[in-house]
């Protein structure tokens, strides 16, 4: 990656947090005066706003995609960010100095926790003075993914039109939950939500039909109050929750989008393919596109979605973020601030 550098050709200096083994835990994160990094031809310069932490950041940090990605430590982790662009490579035709953007860096790369950081322009999109930073940051790889499941695997139309489909989101107060049942509502859709007892009211707030406690023995046992089987499952937790919790919830032809796929998981997807089973477990890995991404902004725009933000940090206290994000009960977002 290319460096800044001044007119007298000094290098130019920013704070980032970065960590420079694998590990658990925040406590390898390091705070670093690192070089600016200059923009490539199809790369914009962005003076960092927000970032927003997703498991995955931490994921990696522990090797799980070793030795691909990071490509090299140290590496400054975090890829959904929002601010304003300070430079612009040779070939940028869409963006110009002072434009406000939400990006998505290349988890190769990362950049995220830093007061500067270089996106492509082809992962990068404008945002309306009517969507925060924080708000911006928030969407990329949590809505992406809620919006993924939810139109590619479930077939619901965010427009409202198709059949109503009677749909389970677990984890509903997550990144990836709180945003799966909003875009659930502007289908055609009757929602059950699960989350923890202090979330119920925020996540009928979101628009879920009925709220079911994770706590409770017929919360755990995912049963509907009013009785509903689910034509699919969304399943936004930590991939515990077994197929034989599933299954007699799910309708004739029901379906279980698994984010987190574990071993049993797959197997249960191999199984379910071979036997030709109608009720299926379908795993399923977010694909990054620019256009979706432009499609949850003007959703936010538009007041149909939001992003709850679970708390600030400014990028001195990252690893209060980080560690928050490990913790496993984020409500909405964790946003760090340069
Ligand atoms: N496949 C993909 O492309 C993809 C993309 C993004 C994310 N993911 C994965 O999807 C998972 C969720 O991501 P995320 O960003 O939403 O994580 P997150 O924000 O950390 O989710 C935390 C939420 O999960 C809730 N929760 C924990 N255990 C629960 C349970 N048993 N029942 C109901 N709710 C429970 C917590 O509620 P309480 O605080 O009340 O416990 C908390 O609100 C992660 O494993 C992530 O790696 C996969």
């Amino acid at each position: 990656m290319e460096t800044r550098l001044t007119e007298t050709r000094e290098l130019e200096l920013m704070q980032a947090v970065q960590y420079s083994s694998f590990g658990k835990g925040a406590a390898g994160l390091e705070h670093a005066e690192v070089p600016i990094p200059a923009p490539a031809k199809d790369e914009v310069l962005l003076k960092l706003e927000a970032a927003s932490i997703n498991p995955l950041d931490w994921k990696i940090r522990k090797g799980i995609w070793r030795p691909v990605v990071p490509r090299k430590l140290p590496h400054i982790p975090v890829t959904d960010v929002a601010g304003e662009v300070v430079e612009v490579g040779a070939g940028v035709k869409e963006f110009k100095a002072g434009d406000k953007v939400v990006s998505i860096l290349s988890h190769v790369y990362g950049g995220g926790l830093a007061e500067f950081a270089v996106a492509k322009e082809n992962l990068t999109v404008s945002r309306p003075p009517q969507v925060s930073a924080a708000e911006g940051a928030g969407l990329p790889l949590a809505g992406l993914t809620a919006l993924q499941a939810l139109t590619q695997v479930v077939g619901i139309n965010i427009d409202g039109s198709g059949p109503k489909k009677s749909i389970l989101i677990t984890a509903a107060s997550g990144g990836v939950g709180h945003y799966a049942v909003q875009l659930a509502k502007l289908g055609n859709t009757h929602v059950t939500a699960t989350c923890g007892t202090r979330n119920i009211d925020l996540v009928k707030s979101l628009g879920a039909d009925e709220v079911l406690d994770y706590t409770t023995p017929d919360g755990a046992a995912l049963r509907s109050p009013s009785g509903q089987t689910y034509d699919a499952v969304v399943d936004c937790g930590t991939g515990n929750i077994p197929w034989s919790t599933f299954e007699p919830n799910l309708s004739t032809n029901g379906k279980v989008v698994s984010l987190t796929p574990n071993v049993s998981a797959m197997l249960t997807f191999a199984l379910k393919k071979l036997t030709f089973s109608k009720k299926q477990l379908v795993p399923m890995f977010a694909s990054i596109k620019k256009e979706k991404v432009n499609f949850l902004v003007g959703l936010v725009k538009e007041g149909k979605l939001k992003t709850v933000i679970d708390s600030k940090h400014p990028l001195s206290k990252a690893e209060d973020a980080w560690a928050k994000s490990i913790d496993g009960h984020a409500t909405g977002k964790i946003i760090v601030e340069p």
